[in-house]
């Protein structure tokens, strides 16, 4: 049986008890980086009810998974994932397993019928109610809250890092989605658009500087569409706000993602430009390069419009990096819309992208509205064809950065070896390059001298 909580009185709940004994949280996290945060945020509400965090879910009392619904496959992996994990309650019946994010808020009560071994199922803005469901799950009580909300962006809650490398961090600043792309789920899974007030968001960022971090990434699905009400008749958006981070220290850099095409405005840019602590690097999902589908997909911009955004950035921000985006085989896609995406992909010169093939969502626009009528086998080639193009565009990309000096934040030894270490440039191109005495947390000025599919390799220049 499943019960659904009452309704939150409040924001703040808080427990008069809190549960006995310590015990362990194992939480696994798929999809995107607000994922990531939430995950952060879970762990921190737990850890106030005494739960302490393990990385191995055979000794946990408690696993959750932070899911996401963004395109079948993902789904498809959790739930495969949920049969390998239900192996531990076969030798522990007492643990339990919960599911979590945007996955739990899709399906609801339907997971609990369909994943027998699943004991909770909680959505992204329920999150501090997770204590009292565990503490009925554990007596017996499936429970579901999956309640989105106008007003919640755990503003309160220190997210408490996990996995992290201690250099750098996401900050949370707004949840929710408010554009209504007809492919995507992520309204429906994260609810409307809220911003975290600034205040809150700059106590994070300095915490985070005392703590050592030297980049915080800042994060929302719209990050342009950032809008803090600060006083009657005042307010705070995203060019702003930024600004402040920035101001925070010279010693910390500065990213944030998304951006949407529609609304990236050349004030943020020239703020950018400002300080060379934001980083040079920006996410612009472009999606397709045709106008007619960019239409059907609501996502409010042309072809045209885009080319003008990624000039904007060229002439504003001229070293900056720029990735994007590209669903292959949208609803009604025609040979000739995809050849627009590749020379789209030829004009924008992307230095990277994430590329995917349509993946219809139940309940979204598109899923009522429009024939998913591309075929797989078309849909699977032009995905090729996106993705063989990007290759090559960002092997050109990165031979271009041979012979450059790169400032390379230093985040710790290299995959392969001590003796090297492993950093990012501004552009946030991954550089390897030998240790010397630097350590992690370093900028360290790296000169280029090769390349590989997915790394920049230099040796640190002494600059004086
Ligand atoms: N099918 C395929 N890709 C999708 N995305 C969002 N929804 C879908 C979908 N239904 C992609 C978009 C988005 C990224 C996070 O995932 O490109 O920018
Ligand atoms: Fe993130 Fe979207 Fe996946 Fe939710 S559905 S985890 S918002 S990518």
């Amino acid at each position: 049986m499943y019960r659904q909580p009452p309704a939150r009185p409040g924001t703040n709940l808080t427990f008069s008890a809190s549960l006995q004994t310590q015990q362990k949280v194992y939480i696994e996290t798929y999809g995107c980086q607000m994922n990531v945060a939430d995950s952060e945020v879970v762990t921190s509400i737990l850890d106030r009810e005494s739960f302490v965090s393990t990385s191995d879910p055979s000794e946990a009392d408690l696993i959750l998974i932070n899911t996401c619904a963004i395109r079948e496959n993902a789904e498809i992996r959790v739930r495969g994932r949920l049969a390998e994990l239900a192996t531990h309650k076969k030798h522990r019946p007492g643990i339990l397993i919960g599911v979590i994010g945007c996955m739990a808020e899709r399906l609801k009560e339907q997971l609990l019928e369909e994943e027998k071994m699943v004991d909770l199922v909680v959505g992204p803005d329920a999150y501090r109610d997770l204590p009292t469901l565990v503490r009925s799950a554990s007596s017996g009580i499936k429970g579901v809250q999956v309640l989105l909300s106008r007003e919640e962006t755990y503003a309160d809650i220190a997210p408490v890092r996990i996995n992290t490398n201690g250099v750098s961090a996401f900050v949370s600043i707004m949840r929710g989605c408010n554009n209504m792309c007809a492919y995507c789920i992520v309204p429906y899974t994260r609810g409307g658009e809220r911003s975290r007030n600034p205040e809150s968001i700059l106590r994070e960022v300095r915490e985070l500087l005392d703590q050592g971090f030297r980049e915080v990434t800042l994060l929302g699905q719209n990050v342009d569409s950032y809008h803090w009400k600060s006083g009657p008749g005042q307010s705070i958006g995203f060019a702003s706000l930024i600004e402040q981070v920035a101001l925070v220290s010279p010693q910390l850099r500065v990213r944030y993602s998304t951006s949407h095409p529609k609304d990236m405005s050349d004030e943020v840019l020239h703020v950018m430009a400002a300080y060379p602590n934001i980083c040079r690097s920006i996410h612009l999902p472009a999606q397709s390069g045709s106008s007619r589908i960019l239409d059907l997909m609501k996502r409010g911009y042309t072809r045209e419009w885009y080319m003008g955004r990624i000039e904007a950035i060229r002439n504003i921000v001229p070293e900056c990096s720029i990735s994007t985006d590209l669903i292959a085989g949208f609803c009604t896609e025609t040979d000739e819309d995809h050849q627009h995406t590749l020379s789209l992909m030829q004009e924008a010169r992307f230095d990277f992208a994430f590329m995917f093939k349509y993946s219809e969502r139940p309940g979204t626009l598109a899923a009522r509205k429009y024939p998913d009528d591309v075929p797989d086998q078309i849909k699977a080639r032009r995905l090729q064809e996106i993705i063989d193009l990007q290759n090559q565009i960002s092997a050109n990309c990165k031979q271009a950065d041979i012979g450059k000096v790169f400032e390379v934040l230093a985040e710790g030894p290299s995959r392969k070896s001590e003796a090297y270490l492993s950093g990012r440039t501004s552009q946030n191109k991954v550089v390897v390059f030998p240790a010397e005495d630097y350590q992690k947390g370093d900028y360290v000025s790296v000169l280029i001298h090769s390349a590989t599919s997915a790394t920049l390799i230099g040796e640190a220049v002494k600059t004086h």
